[in-house]
């Protein structure tokens, strides 16, 4: 019987895997080159800075761009997330907007864009290295219960709920505004660790979960930021020595089966969007959102393929396909005539049956009388516990407007 892998905490999960490239040979060959990458590869850059469910290979956006993007234009995102297609359209050079109905993803993508002086970028480790040796000598008594809500405390063991409360607070009092986002960013990044949550995607109670020991979070919260401050030396002299002109990226907090796009204003557009009943966006970050005074409401209304609608509501799969189509729709329009919309989407489950997420495109692609001339289809081993697979597949599709 085949055992699952060790490691599942490897850096991305989905990547790996037989790849079938389909349709126009050319185009197809591409489009699976894109996703050829090695799993085991250390994030370079800001890449690996920041946990993101369902986060895209950088090396796949960085070669949709280069092959498919041409010489110059815009690049558009409308499911920017964490914002790998962020950090690789500007270091291709490339004018960039991004949309997420979460604040969190766009804060996240922000930080992550930052090409900082390299004194600015000290000034990261150093601030996190003062919060740190400060918040040390803080008498635990004396730090106030965060006003965050019985869901949130109860997902960590007091003193550490409350040193998160204490890091926050000396981050508000930090007077440059970049540096306080930044930083906000930092703490989002350990937050998940810090708490009972088993990683990321997976919210509940972490079986082997024990308390972190007192001012643990102190000494986690500056090493992430002496992490950053080196990722952001390694992203800023990458694009210094290539001689990359830095343009500045746009990120929009919007829904994108509405937001209201330039139109025929981008000459590629590059996403993954959600996949149909994998994730649920609005739990895996239900913790993250007092941190960015997020309202929790929004983005769980506006979400779109979360898998608890999909284990709920009859109607989840013809909702999905009408929602994705509004959102190509809005993409397409935005795109010059001709211009690619480079799609990465996983297939889903909907009850017990799977659900091909390539036929979902093709058929949102007919409705719109858009092309598909290509695509590249990679297999996923989904292990479940027992050590019991299925196979799955992540494709990389191109829709081209009519
Ligand atoms: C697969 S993730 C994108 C990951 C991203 N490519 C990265 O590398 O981090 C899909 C994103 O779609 C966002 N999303 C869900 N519903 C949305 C909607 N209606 N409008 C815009 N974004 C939405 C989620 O918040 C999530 O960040």
């Amino acid at each position: 019987m085949p055992q699952p892998p060790r490691r599942l905490k490897r850096s991305l999960l989905n990547t790996g895997g037989t790849i079938h490239a389909w349709g126009e040979p050319e185009i197809a060959k591409k489009l699976a080159e894109c996703m050829e990458v090695d799993p085991e590869v250390r994030l370079p850059f800001t890449h690996g800075f920041h946990t993101y469910p369902a986060r895209m290979h950088p090396s796949i956006a960085e070669r949709a761009i280069a092959l498919f993007g041409g010489k110059s234009g815009r690049v558009l995102d409308p499911f920017v997330g964490s914002g790998t297609v962020a950090v690789e359209s500007v270091r291709a050079g490339r004018a960039f907007s991004g949309v997420d109905v979460s604040a969190v993803a766009l804060e996240i993508a922000w930080a992550r864009t930052r090409f900082l002086k390299l004194d600015d970028s000290r000034l990261v480790e150093r601030e996190g290295a003062d919060i740190a040796s400060r918040a040390v000598r803080v008498n635990p008594g004396d730090i106030p219960a965060p006003p965050w809500g019985r869901e949130v405390e109860s997902w960590f063991s007091p003193h550490t709920l409350r040193e998160v409360a204490l890091v926050s607070l000396m981050i508000d009092d930090i007077p440059r505004e970049d540096l306080r986002r930044i930083l906000r960013v930092v703490l989002s990044s350990i937050l998940i660790r810090l708490s009972k949550q088993a990683s990321d995607s997976i919210t509940v109670v972490d079986r082997n979960w024990e308390p972190w020991p007192h001012k643990a979070t102190y000494r986690m919260f500056a090493d992430k930021c002496r992490e950053l401050a080196k990722s952001y030396q390694d992203f800023s002299k990458d694009i210094r020595d290539r001689d990359v002109t830095y343009v500045e990226p746009e990120f929009w907090l919007a829904d994108a089966r509405e937001v209201k796009l330039p139109k025929a204003a981008f000459s590629i557009g590059v996403t993954s969007p959600p996949y149909p009943g994998t994730y649920d966006y609005s739990f895996h970050h239900f913790l993250r959102y007092p941190l960015f005074g997020e309202d929790p409401g929004f983005v769980r209304h506006r979400e779109i393929g979360a898998r608890r609608d999909f284990k709920t509501r009859p109607d989840a799969l013809d909702r999905y396909t009408a929602d994705m189509t509004q959102c190509v729709k809005n993409a397409l329009e935005a795109l010059a005539p001709g211009a690619p919309l480079l799609l990465l989407i996983g297939d889903g489950r909907f009850g017990t049956r799977d659900v091909r997420a390539d036929l979902i495109v093709r058929g949102i692609a007919a409705t719109l009388g858009a092309r598909v001339p290509a695509g590249a289809s990679q297999e996923r081993t989904e292990w479940s516990k027992g050590a019991s697979s299925r196979s799955k597949a992540e494709h990389f599709i191109l829709v081209q407007r009519p």
